[in-house]
C-alpha cells in the first residue's frame, strides 16, 4: 500500500513535469521527454519486458495484465466481446485499462484493432469498400475522411491505435490479400495510404478525435512468389520475395517513405521474407534501412506470432527479432513464455539492457503522444457516431467512385430507373457477408447478414420507380415468371476469405456461377454482370457473352452506392487499381516488359460510359 502511494506520488510528479509532448503530421515527436526518463529509471526489467508484450484479448484476463505489467492487448480478426455491440466493445478495452492502470507505475496499455474498412470486427459498424476499391476510386481527399470517421468510430470503443493502412504493392493477384492492397502500383499506394493515415492521425496525435495509424506489412509482403510460403496450405501468403535493393526501393519501400514525411508512428513487419531472410529477425531492413536511412523513429510491432517463425528455437527468434528492432511483440498467446524468455536472453546478454531500453522509449513516447495517460478510456461521446448515418453516407459515396465499367455495349449502362422489369441473379446480390468480404465480423468474413448495411439487391429496389417490378432468384431461375427475361443483372465473383486462405491459383468463377451465366446469356436480352471480387479474376469465353460488366470489388455494408451509378444517379469513374489477366499462366506479370495488348484490361482501365 504505501508503496503503492509513493509510486503514484511518484508518477504524478513525473507527469507534471512533463512538457506537453505533442506530434504534428511532419513534426517528429521530441526525443528525450523527462517523463519517459523518470519512468524509465524506475522500471525494473519485468515491466520493461511486459512494455513489449502484445497479447490478443482472449488469451489473457485483466488480472494478468495487471500481474505482468502488460504493454497491449489486441483484438485479432473476429476478436469481438461476448456481446459484440459498441458499448460491449467498450467495456471490454476499458476492463483492460483499468487492470493496467492498477499496475504499480500505472503505465496505460495500448489495445489495437485491424479497423482496415471501418471498426470492421464491431457489429453494426459501417464498412468501407476493401483497399482494392478505394484504389480504383484513387481519390485521396476521400481517403482522408475514412480514415477520420474510422477513427472517430473506434474511440467510442476506446480504441487509439489501428493496424491500417497496408501499404502492400501486390505484385500476383493469385495473393489473398491483394485486396488488401490499393494498387499494383507503388504511386497509387503511397499517395492514397498517407492520405488514410492523416485522416487517422490528423494534425494532433493527442486531439481526442485521433487513432494511431500501423503502416504494415514492412517490408515487401506484396512481393512473395507463389508457392514459397512454408505456413500451412498457403500458397504466397508469408512466403518469400527477391530481388536487389534496387527492387525493393522501387516498388515496395517508397510507401514507407512517404507514411513517414506524413507522421507514421507504427510499422509492423511482414511474416514474409526477403531474399530468405525472414522479415521479423532482419535487422538490416528494419535497423539499418528503416530507423536509420528512413529515419523512422515510431516504435515497431511485430505481427502475430511473426516472431516464431525466426527459427525452431524460441529463444533464438526471440533474440534475434528484439535485436533486429522489433520494439513490441504480437506473442499473441502464450506472454509467460515470451517474458521468461525474453527475461533469460537479456540477463544472458544476449539481447543488450540499450536495447530493451529504446524499445520501452519508443513505446511510452507513443502512449504520451497519444494522450493516453490522460485519456485512457473510450470516449463515450462517439458511441452514438458508430455506423451512423453521416459515416454511411461516406461509405456509399466511396462505392460509388470504386466502381470500374469494364464493358458496356450498346450502353446497356445506365439503367432507367422506369425500367418496366428487371431479374437479378445470383446469391451474392442480397448478402451483406458476401460483399463485405473477408476481415469482416469474422476474421475471415462470412456470407449472410453478419452485420446491418444495404445489399446491392436492396439499393436496386430502392432506386427503381414504384411501377418497376424487381424479380430475384439466387440461382438465376425466372422460369416461373418468364422464358425470355429482359433486362438481367448477375452478381457473381468470391466467396470472403482472408490472408492464405484466399490464394487461388485459378481465380476462376465458381463452377455454379458459371453455368447460371451460361444460362442467363441464352435467355435473357441483355445480361450485365456484377463482380463481386477481391482482384480481378479470370473470365475466359463468358466475357463475350455479356453486355455490361462492372468490377463492384467488395464494397461494404453500402450496396445503395452501386445502384446509385447502375442507374444513372452518379457516373461511373473509377479505373483498374490491377492488371487483369485473360488467363492465369501469364501471372505473374513481368511489369517492366507487359504491353497492355497482352492483356484483358490494362491497369488505370475504366468506361465512362
Ligand atoms: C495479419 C495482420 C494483422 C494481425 C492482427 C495478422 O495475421 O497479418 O495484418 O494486423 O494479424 O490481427
Ligand atoms: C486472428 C487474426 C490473425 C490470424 C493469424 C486469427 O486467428 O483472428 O487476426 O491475423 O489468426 O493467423
Amino acid at each position: 500500500m504505501k508503496a503503492n502511494f509513493a509510486y503514484a506520488v511518484l508518477l504524478v510528479a513525473v507527469l507534471l513535469s512533463g512538457a506537453v509532448v505533442s506530434i504534428s503530421s511532419n513534426a517528429p515527436i521530441e526525443t528525450v521527454d523527462p517523463r519517459i526518463e523518470a519512468l524509465l529509471a524506475e522500471m525494473t526489467l519485468a515491466e520493461k519486458i511486459g512494455q513489449m508484450t502484445l497479447i490478443e484479448k482472449n488469451s489473457i484476463d485483466p488480472a494478468d495484465v495487471t500481474d505482468y505489467a502488460i504493454g497491449g492487448i489486441l483484438s485479432g480478426g473476429g476478436g469481438y466481446p461476448r456481446e459484440n455491440t459498441p458499448e460491449g466493445w467498450a467495456d471490454m478495452v476499458n476492463g483492460y485499462q483499468q487492470a493496467a492502470l492498477e499496475t504499480r507505475l500505472g503505465i496505460p496499455m495500448i489495445y489495437g484493432v485491424d479497423a482496415v474498412h471501418g471498426h470492421n470486427n464491431v457489429y453494426g459498424a459501417v464498412i468501407f469498400p476493401h483497399n482494392v476499391g478505394l484504389g480504383a476510386a484513387n481519390n485521396p481527399e476521400l481517403m482522408t475522411r475514412i480514415g477520420e470517421v474510422t477513427a472517430a468510430e473506434m474511440i467510442g470503443t476506446g480504441i487509439y491505435w489501428n493496424y491500417g493502412p497496408a501499404v502492400s504493392v501486390p505484385q500476383d493477384i493469385r495473393w489473398g490479400r491483394t485486396y488488401e492492397g490499393y494498387s499494383e502500383d507503388t504511386a497509387i499506394v503511397s499517395s492514397l495510404s498517407s492520405a488514410y493515415l492523416r485522416g487517422l492521425q490528423q494534425a494532433d496525435l493527442a486531439a481526442p478525435d485521433t487513432v494511431l495509424a500501423t503502416v504494415k506489412h514492412f517490408v515487401a509482403d506484396g512481393g512473395t512468389r507463389w508457392g514459397s510460403s512454408k505456413t500451412g496450405n498457403y500458397q504466397i501468403d508469408q512466403g518469400v520475395a527477391r530481388g536487389d535493393m534496387n527492387l525493393l526501393r522501387r516498388v515496395h519501400l517508397p510507401p514507407y517513405e512517404v507514411a513517414i514525411e506524413n507522421g507514421a508512428q507504427s510499422v509492423m513487419i511482414s511474416f514474409s521474407s526477403w531474399n530468405y531472410v525472414k522479415m521479423h529477425g532482419n535487422r538490416e531492413l528494419i535497423t539499418d534501412v528503416l530507423k536509420t536511412e528512413l529515419g523512422f523513429d515510431g516504435f515497431i510491432v511485430a505481427d502475430w506470432g511473426g516472431v516464431d517463425q525466426i527459427s525452431l528455437s524460441y529463444y533464438e527468434s526471440v533474440v534475434r527479432a528484439i535485436n533486429a528492432g522489433i520494439d513490441m511483440n504480437m506473442v499473441p498467446y502464450d506472454y509467460k513464455t515470451f517474458i521468461e524468455t525474453l527475461t533469460i536472453a537479456v540477463e544472458a546478454g544476449d539481447v543488450p539492457m540499450e536495447r530493451i531500453d529504446d524499445a520501452v522509449r519508443n513505446i511510452l513516447k507513443l502512449k504520451l503522444a497519444l494522450g493516453l495517460f490522460e485519456q485512457p478510456f473510450s470516449n463515450p461521446d462517439y458511441l452514438a457516431e458508430i455506423g451512423s448515418e453521416a459515416h454511411r453516407e461516406v461509405a456509399r459515396d466511396a462505392v460509388r467512385q470504386s466502381l470500374v465499367l469494364l464493358k458496356n455495349e450498346n450502353s446497356v449502362l445506365p439503367l432507367s430507373a422506369d425500367i418496366d422489369e428487371i431479374f437479378v441473379a445470383g446469391k451474392a446480390a442480397d448478402d451483406i457477408g458476401i460483399q463485405s468480404g473477408g476481415w469482416t465480423i469474422e476474421w475471415q468474413g462470412r456470407p449472410g447478414d453478419i452485420t446491418p448495411g444495404t445489399t446491392i439487391l436492396e439499393g436496386i429496389q430502392a432506386t427503381v420507380s414504384a411501377d418497376t417490378a424487381v424479380y430475384y432468384d439466387k440461382f438465376g431461375h425466372f422460369d416461373d415468371i418468364t422464358d425470355a427475361p429482359s433486362t438481367c443483372i448477375a452478381v457473381v465473383g468470391e466467396m470472403p476469405y482472408a490472408e492464405g486462405f484466399g490464394d487461388d491459383p485459378d481465380l476462376e468463377l465458381a463452377a455454379r456461377d458459371k453455368r447460371m451465366l451460361r444460362r442467363l446469356a441464352e435467355v435473357c436480352d441483355t445480361v450485365t454482370v456484377l463482380l463481386i471480387s477481391g482482384r480481378p479474376m479470370i473470365l475466359n469465353d463468358l466475357f463475350a457473352q455479356w453486355d455490361g460488366l462492372v468490377a463492384v470489388w467488395l464494397p461494404g455494408t453500402e450496396g445503395q452506392g452501386v445502384a446509385d451509378v447502375l442507374f444513372g444517379d452518379y457516373p461511373f469513374t473509377g479505373t483498374l487499381p490491377y492488371t487483369w489477366p485473360h488467363a492465369v499462366d501469364q501471372l505473374p506479370f513481368e511489369f517492366e516488359t507487359l504491353s497492355s495488348e497482352d492483356v484483358l484490361f490494362p491497369r488505370g482501365f475504366g468506361l465512362t460510359e
